[in-house]
């Protein structure tokens, strides 16, 4: 951490430069455009473990079930003496799931891009299990991955929080045909949000509580926060639907009058109903993801689901 901030401009927090090159490139494309990796700095993440409590916001709930319910069968799958390594590890809090019904599992290598909240994560899970090797790698898992290479393991991935659907199914094919190269002679294990009626995925996006929306608007806050930019917060509107044909779930940010704003530097002009695209989450059928699997060189070997989340078993030869 140190040594990254040694590198950056004085007045410049660490990481950030990614982010002012990245936001202003997104918001000269039309329609703006923001990557939702952005939303997760450490007020983000903190945000989303909320979300994951919402009533409406089902998916963490149903995924968690359905660890716990298979955990047994799940665990058989996997094998004995793994790596499991984590992608996008948020909070790590189902990764513990993992460790209650695994046999002898021997180390966990979470990935994530927010540093501060991995390293706590990681810290309290050390204490709960002195016999597993935990190494956190600060890193962004949608570009190529440099991890050290230990191959006294089999590698199992583990993707939870259904994730993968901020990737667009070309993005999910180019991700997962990569990941079999880390991951080769073992497998994945990775939560997919499934297809379901268009009312219930509105709720889960729109919660009655607004933490969806603060979550959403936090991107801003991010920028003013650590780029210095102007965005006056109460000048757009958490906006979020599902479009039954893309199978996806579109969030958005609408500028509710038209306003220019001030990013690195630059200015930006706003309409009024104007959108910056913020978010998709693509939902899957258990079919059409197993044919993206297979497409990507994984062998789908079992599949657990409850009609509203699925947990999928990819194999790897070696
Ligand atoms: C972390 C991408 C799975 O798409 O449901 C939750 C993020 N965005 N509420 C999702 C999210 C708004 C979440 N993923």
């Amino acid at each position: 951490m140190s040594q990254t901030a040694a590198r950056e401009k004085p007045g410049t927090l660490p990481g950030s430069s990614g982010f002012c090159r990245d936001l202003v490139a997104g918001l000269k494309l039309s329609p703006k455009t923001v990557s939702p990796k952005y939303f997760y700095d450490d007020t983000g993440s903190a945000l989303f473990d909320a979300i994951c409590t919402l009533p409406e916001y089902y998916p963490t709930r149903k995924e968690t079930d359905l660890l716990t319910r298979h955990g047994a069968a799940i665990a058989a799958q996997i094998g004995p003496d793994v790596e499991i390594i984590e992608f996008g590890a948020g909070s790590v809090i189902k990764i513990r799931h993992l460790f209650d019904t695994l046999d002898r599992p021997r180390r966990f290598t979470p990935i994530d891009i927010s540093g501060a909240h991995l390293h706590a994560s990681a810290a309290v899970l050390r204490a709960d299990y002195p016999g597993i090797e935990i190494r956190p790698v600060i890193a962004d898992f949608t570009q190529p991955l440099a991890l050290p290479i230990r191959d006294d393991a089999r590698r199992v991935g583990f993707f939870p929080g259904s994730s993968i659907g901020n990737f667009t199914p070309a993005e999910a094919l180019a991700f997962l045909t990569r990941l079999t190269g880390v991951l080769r002679g073992g497998g994945l294990l990775i939560a997919v949000d499934l297809i379901k009626d268009p009312a219930v995925l509105h709720a889960a996006y729109n919660d009655a509580a607004g933490v969806t929306g603060q979550f959403n608007l936090n991107l801003l806050a991010r920028a003013n926060r650590e780029l210095g930019a102007d965005f006056d917060l109460d000048g757009f509107a958490h906006y979020a639907f599902y479009h039954p044909v893309l199978n996806r779930i579109e969030m958005h940010l609408i500028s509710r009058r038209a306003q220019s704003v001030r990013i690195c530097d630059e200015i930006f002009e706003f309409c009024e109903g104007e959108s910056i695209h913020t978010e998709c989450s693509y939902k899957y059928s258990v079919s059409s993801f197993q044919a993206l699997a297979r497409a990507a060189g994984f062998t789908p070997v079992d599949v657990w689901e409850d009609g509203w989340m699925s947990v999928h078993w990819l194999e790897l030869q070696d």
